[in-house]
């Protein structure tokens, strides 16, 4: 569903060169859920970001369904971005439109004709639970809804793929729970690719199957979410799992360890 090959990015700033990530490359399945944990400015945003070409990366490749972004006319990247789903820490809803006219925007957008939009705005409001609040205003939702609102405008165009950038951030662990329980559901009963960013360990844990691990650009660890728990074999991976309160692990580093790991040779771990 996704290939990325040695991708690089770099922030040209007014105070020089920001190398944001450097030589990422990882491929995700269809129908997986994938994680990237990362402390705070590890890159995982600009992550994201690449992978819809919002940002244009330095070097490397994107692939997306076999096709390389960089090769894409506009038309065809703006098709290619209709399969892809995104989702926000701050849900980025429009605060004039409703639930169903925030739901109904991406299809608006696409050109679906109005009768097929307002089925389509129902099924979505059926699959987050929220189908009682289609005509309420952002401001009157929880952040819990709110975010139920941005999952159902990420799927309006039923995309193969979702990306979530720290989407359960900004929530409380009760909500959160139920956030996640959703977008298991999603991505069983659905079949969507999911790829998700975030800081919460706990999270990563619960719901991915394969994670990897970003530190100060680059990818420092990659393997089953069992394995990098259990055995981390990079530094970073250690301290995030230390610092996020989880179980420090005390297996020593092992050859499986290394070898799980689909890393390019030479790359750091
Ligand atoms: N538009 C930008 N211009 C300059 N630097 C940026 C920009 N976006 C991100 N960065 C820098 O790239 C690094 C990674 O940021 P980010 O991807 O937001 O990290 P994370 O999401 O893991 O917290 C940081 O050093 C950040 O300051
Ligand atoms: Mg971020």
């Amino acid at each position: 569903m996704v290939e990325v090959k040695n991708l690089g990015k770099e922030f040209v700033t007014p105070n020089g060169k920001i190398t944001a990530l450097q030589n990422i490359s990882f491929a995700v399945a269809k129908g997986e859920v994938f994680g990237i944990m990362g402390a705070s400015g590890a890159g995982k945003s600009t992550l994201v970001r690449c992978l819809n070409y919002l940002e244009r990366p330095t070097t490397g490749q994107v692939r997306i369904a076999g096709q390389n972004l960089a090769e894409l006319s506009p038309r065809q990247l703006a098709l290619v971005r209709q399969q892809i789903g995104m989702i926000f820490q701050h849900f980025n809803l429009l605060k004039l439109r409703t639930v169903a006219q925030n739901i109904a925007f991406p299809l608006e957008i696409a050109g679906v004709p109005k009768e097929e939009t307002q089925q389509r705005v129902d099924e979505l409001l059926d699959i987050v639970g929220l189908t009682d609040k289609a005509q309420a205003y952002p401001h009157q939702l929880s952040g819990g809804q709110k975010q139920r609102v941005g999952i159902a405008r990420a799927l309006a165009c039923r995309p193969r793929l979702l990306l979530s950038d720290e989407a359960t951030s900004a929530l409380d662990p009760e909500t959160t729970q139920s956030i996640l329980t959703l977008l298991k559901k999603i991505n069983r009963n659905l079949g969507v690719t999911i790829i998700l960013i975030t800081h919460e360990l706990p999270v990563i844990r619960q719901v991915c199957d394969r994670v990897g691990v970003l530190e100060q650009g680059r990818l420092v660890e990659m393997g089953s979410v069992t394995d990098v728990f259990n055995q981390p074999h990079a530094a970073a991976t250690r301290r995030l799992i230390t610092t996020s309160g989880l179980v420090p692990p005390t297996t020593a580093r092992t050859k499986s360890a290394v070898t799980r790991s689909t890393l390019a040779a030479g790359e750091v771990v």
